[in-house]
């Protein structure tokens, strides 16, 4: 996708600003709002000091984007709005109202929430308002994590998803399709690989140098809090093995042993995931070793 996209980011707190880089960093203009000044007037200094610490060009990137402490001026000629306020519904709701009454109407509305189903986020609005909703899901710290989970609900148009998914891709990203709106990861969601390729390509990629407590206490036990709430109701209580599991082993599936499991195996592959594993972990190893860190 190489034609320019006018990209507006609402929040400008931990994730917003990352959001709005990661835009700007590949040559998309970028309105960024927030309701605090204070937090929106030091956007544009921590952005700056992303980009140093990534060795990338610092001027071109902040050329592209605007502070806009005028909500109406942010949304106003916005192809794209993603929404990076705080983890309230209420909130949210108020908010994707005032983008239907204040954004072009070709405008994608894509919220960054991290476990508020996107369709109660849509639910006040016009069946067609609606199917411009959709979720666009990224990890933290937004401009170095590549996965973005692009995520539809029942009203979403083809359209705007297919579209999203692409200009996500197109600024370097790596994002998934998530077609089910849910809290939490049912049956039927999406498949083993895809599960794979979001632990890989988000949480997993820091988890060896940012442990989950550690990452609760820099994102704000507050956003912790608020996602307890949502996803708890929704986390499987099951007292017995998976049916999956159960399904698999009665055919005999139990993994790399019999060539079949989740996945399919070969000789070549397992040999591939062996050694890529091994390569990896004596590459940080290396790194630990050659930084002269202890882990421990
Ligand atoms: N922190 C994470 O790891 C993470 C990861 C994925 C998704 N999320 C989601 O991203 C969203 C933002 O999280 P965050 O960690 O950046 O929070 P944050 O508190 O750092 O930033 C939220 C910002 O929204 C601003 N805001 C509140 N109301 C506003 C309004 N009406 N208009 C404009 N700005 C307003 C606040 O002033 C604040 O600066 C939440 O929905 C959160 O669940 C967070």
């Amino acid at each position: 996708m190489s034609e320019k996209v006018r990209v507006a980011v609402i929040g400008a707190g931990l994730m917003g600003h990352g959001i709005a880089q990661a835009f700007a960093q590949a040559g998309h203009p970028v309105m960024l709002t927030d309701a605090n000044i204070d937090v929106l007037n030091s956007a544009p200094g921590c952005i700056e000091r992303n980009l140093v610490e990534m060795g990338l060009p610092v001027a071109s990137a902040l050329r592209n984007i605007s502070v806009q402490a005028d909500f109406a001026a942010a949304v106003e000629r916005a192809d794209l709005i993603v929404e990076a306020v705080s983890e309230r519904l209420d909130l949210k709701q108020t908010l994707f109202a005032n983008f239907v009454a204040m954004a072009p109407a070709h405008a994608i509305l894509a919220s960054n929430t991290s476990v508020i189903p996107i369709s109660e986020i849509a639910s006040n609005l016009s069946r067609a308002d609606r199917g411009r909703v959709l979720g666009t899901h990224w990890w933290n710290p937004p401009h170095l994590i590549p996965l973005v989970e692009v995520i539809r609900t029942v009203d979403t148009y083809d359209e705007m998803f297919d579209s999203t998914y692409l200009i996500i891709k197109s600024i370097g990203k790596l994002p998934v399709k998530v077609n089910v709106d849910l809290p939490g990861v049912e049956a039927g969601v999406c498949d083993a690989r895809t599960i794979d390729t979001v632990v890989k390509n988000s949480f997993g990629r820091r988890l060896s140098v940012l442990g989950p407590m550690e990452n609760a206490d820099l994102v704000g036990l507050e956003l912790i809090r608020d996602v307890h709430k949502i996803l708890f109701p929704h986390l499987s209580r099951a007292q017995s093995p998976s049916v999956l599991l159960e399904h698999l082993l009665s055919k005999g599936e139990t993994g790399v042993g019999t060539g079949k499991g989740l996945f399919k195996w070969s000789e070549d592959s397992i040999e591939e995931v062996r050694s890529k594993l091994a390569n990896h972990l004596i590459a940080c190893t290396q790194a630990v070793s050659h930084h002269g860190e202890n882990n421990e």
